[in-house]
């Protein structure tokens, strides 16, 4: 599936992975070594707000539960959001995670 690249917020590449489909991206990232915070865990707050470099069409924002609060239009909140299942294997997302 797609690889994704986490950047803190001064842009510095804090993990990369090769995502899977059914756990969402902020888990998975803190499962590679990205300690995204938490808070809520399901779409109600900021705190694991990542803004989206590259790879925007390859996610679904909403796919390990729906989203509570409005982002921007580059943000998805990584507590919910995850990896479409049909992205092109060897394509890559960059999420620069805010609160890292
Ligand atoms: S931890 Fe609250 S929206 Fe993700």
């Amino acid at each position: 599936m797609a690889k994704v690249v986490i950047t803190d917020h001064t842009g510095t590449q804090a993990a990369a992975f090769d995502s899977v489909a059914d756990e969402s991206v902020g888990s998975q990232a803190q499962d590679a070594g990205a300690p995204i915070p938490f808070s809520c865990g399901v779409g109600a707050c900021r705190t694991c707000v990542c803004t989206v470099k590259k790879g925007k069409e390859y996610l679904d924002r909403a796919a390990i539960g729906p989203q509570h609060i409005d982002v921007e239009e580059d943000e998805i909140l990584s507590c919910i959001c995850g990896v479409k299942a049909d992205a092109p294997e060897g394509v890559e997302i960059e999420l620069l995670a805010e609160n890292l």
